[in-house]
């Protein structure tokens, strides 16, 4: 049965006093193979979405915890990346701790210092967002734990989600592995928006040796932010189309990754990252994020995989940069055939 904000909120008292703590955590970053793409109320998603877990890319966080003898309204709190004060990141944070005060109210018992660091390269355009909310919001949910009657693992794993959602909602499905889907579908069990699950299917085996390799054609800050991508498609002119594509392509894609037909997932991976920056294209304002080099990539994995007939395929998030996506089996041939050729930087082995 699907949880209701409700069930996330505390209704027991304490049963630990808090006292100062250190906890530890790491996340994973995810790739999404159908887009969330629009959002409704508080961080809901329009339609929903599934993604392969980059287990190789990973924020690690500690946290310093000093219990404080008078309880504030806000949270206090100080973030560090890779050891330096980042007052920049501190806003969102804020966001996030008020966004989920209702749910975790003991976290306002707390002085917190929070330490990050990325596994991978700061240029490599993964968002650090997702895999960053989900390891702050395994340890409000370890703290939970420390603190309160103990509860099922159902409820710490779909809280987890349900916090990290809050911080951003591409986070929400960064709290597990090897493929999470977040949003309501009403022919797929124990789907909800407030959380992402993991299917209750076994992917075919090809899928658990895919790897992700980015191919590199823009380093650095995004120039539209996914949350204005978002908001343009409240008034999207193909807002209806898009929802009906991502709920029927949610449903195929569960059935291509137990059955390991590679032949659809490529079809409809590549689908879907064209139909994400078709929409950016189409929207009011409209706006670029491929730039000549993606489309030369894209092109020259098409011809490649014609000439080979090797599964490698693209998808693209909200930038640049190129996702290839393949099964461990081929990377001898990818290396020598394809990334020989192209003269970009590549970040190999994500997932
Ligand atoms: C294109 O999760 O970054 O990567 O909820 O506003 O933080 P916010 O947006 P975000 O959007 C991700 C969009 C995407 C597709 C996806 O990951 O599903």
């Amino acid at each position: 049965m699907a949880f209701t904000e409700q069930d996330f909120i505390i209704r027991e008292k304490l049963l630990n006093q808090p006292h100062d703590l250190v906890i530890d955590s790491e996340a994973p970053s995810n790739i999404a193979l159908v887009k969330y793409w629009g959002k409704y109320g508080v961080q809901l998603p329009m339609n929903p979405s599934i993604s392969f877990t980059l287990n190789k890319s990973q924020t690690q966080t500690t946290v310093y915890l000093t219990a404080l003898d008078k309880i504030s309204d806000k949270v206090s709190f100080k973030f560090y990346l890779d050891q330096k004060h980042q007052a920049d990141f501190e806003p969102k944070i804020a966001g996030f701790f008020k966004k989920i005060k209702k749910f975790v109210p003991f976290i306002t018992y707390f002085n917190w210092k929070i330490y990050s660091s990325n596994s991978f390269p700061h240029s490599s355009g993964i968002a650090s967002s997702a895999s960053g909310f989900a390891a702050l919001s395994k340890i409000i949910v370890d703290l939970e734990k420390q603190l309160y009657p103990p509860k099922t693992e159902t409820y710490y794993a779909y809280k987890t989600s349900f916090l990290a959602r809050l911080g951003s909602g591409s986070a929400s499905r960064s709290t597990a592995h090897p493929v999470m889907i977040w949003g309501h579908h009403p022919d797929i069990k124990q789907t909800s928006d407030l959380y992402a699950i993991v299917p209750d299917f076994e992917i075919h085996p090809i899928f658990k040796t895919y790897k992700d390799s980015i191919i590199l054609v823009e380093k650095g800050q995004k120039k539209v932010s996914s949350t204005v991508g978002h908001t343009l498609m409240n008034t999207h002119p193909f807002k209806n189309i898009r929802k009906q594509h991502a709920y029927e392509r949610v449903l195929q894609m569960t059935r291509y990754l137990k059955s390991g037909d590679l032949e659809n997932f490529i079809k409809l991976t590549e689908a879907e990252a064209l139909e994400l920056h078709a929409l950016m294209m189409t929207s009011s304002p409209n706006y670029i994020l491929m730039q000549p080099d993606t489309l030369k990539i894209i092109h020259n994995i098409r011809n490649f995989r014609k000439k080979t007939g090797l599964p490698l395929c693209f998808t693209l998030d909200a930038g640049a940069n190129v996702h290839v996506l393949y099964p461990d089996e081929i990377t001898q041939q990818l290396q020598q055939l394809l990334f020989s050729k192209i003269e970009f930087e590549t970040i190999h082995d994500y997932i």
